[in-house]
């Protein structure tokens, strides 16, 4: 591989979080390296979402901690996580639908204009004439994401009349606009065609190597996450069962187990 991956950045560390009985997490622990591409991989129900809503701040774990850059966060809530730098998108897209690809691609600029109000306001010390010029700066961000992720013909189309593929690519787009340093994805490519996840997939890895972003991912396929990912975690029923690189986790018993008699 060539491409150089760097220290830790993300360091998930004994975490385990409970919803009445339901022990959906149980004493998880791993890290993610700058610049890699990491799988969180399992079956239906094993915990892969809720251990990305434990990053970014949607669910609080009972237990354990979390650290971004060596700094360890508690209590954040999703606004605050993203700021920070980590991005997510959802299992189930959270777009406005009736709004169009550009307005939506926005919206993922403005969260991140919010956060840097005060940056903003040193950049633009001449008032209304600085601000239309960061609207403007803005929008050809916004513009170079829609030309990256091929979407220019759906500009202005409302996102909900577009076919499922090209809204995840929206989705992913409104994510980048926030310019993060951790992408979180969710099933990026759930319900996709062949041709749709082997477009996902290149998309991802240019995120990668051009915007230097470092991705956690969960995804079912498993030839998509043997492809692209650096090294895979391997979560079933809550508890990690495997950890290492696609050959590794491949090879390793338990994992092979936990997959036996599932479609995935
Ligand atoms: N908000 C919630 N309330 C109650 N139980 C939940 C909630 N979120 C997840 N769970 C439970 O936690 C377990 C793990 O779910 P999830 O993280 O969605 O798994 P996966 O994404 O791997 O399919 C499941 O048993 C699920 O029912
Ligand atoms: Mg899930």
């Amino acid at each position: 591989m060539s491409k150089k991956i760097g220290d830790v950045i993300l360091d998930v560390h004994n975490i385990s979080l409970r919803f009445g009985g339901v022990k959906a997490l149980t004493d998880i622990s791993f890290n993610v390296r700058e610049h890699e591409v990491r799988a969180i991989i399992g079956p239906n129900g094993a915990g892969k979402s809720s251990m990305l809503n434990c990053i970014n701040g949607v669910y609080q774990p009972q237990e354990g901690s979390i650290s971004f850059r060596g700094q360890t966060f508690k209590h954040m809530n999703s606004r605050q996580v993203a700021e920070m730098g980590i991005a997510r998108t959802f299992q189930n897209l959270a777009l406005f639908k009736g709004m169009s690809v550009i307005d939506n691609i926005m919206t993922g600029r403005n969260l991140r204009i919010k956060s840097n109000i005060f940056a903003q306001a040193f950049r633009n010390p001449f008032g209304i004439g600085g601000a239309q010029k960061e609207e403007e700066a803005n929008r050809e961000f916004v513009e170079h994401i829609i030309d990256f992720l091929e979407i220019q013909a759906f500009r202005k189309t409302p996102v909900g009349t577009l076919p499922y593929g090209l809204q995840k690519r929206v989705d992913l787009g409104r994510a980048l606009a926030m310019e993060p340093q951790v992408l979180l994805l969710d099933e990026p490519m759930a319900g996709m065609n062949l041709e749709e996840k082997q477009d996902m997939s290149r998309f991802i890895l240019d995120v990668n190597d051009e915007f230097g972003t470092t991705i956690v991912l969960i995804e079912h396929d498993m030839g998509v996450v043997m492809d692209i990912s650096d090294r895979v975690v391997v979560l079933d029923y809550g508890k990690k069962i495997g950890d290492g690189t696609p050959e590794e986790v491949r090879n390793n018993e338990e994992v092979i187990s936990a997959y036996l008699g599932t479609s995935h």
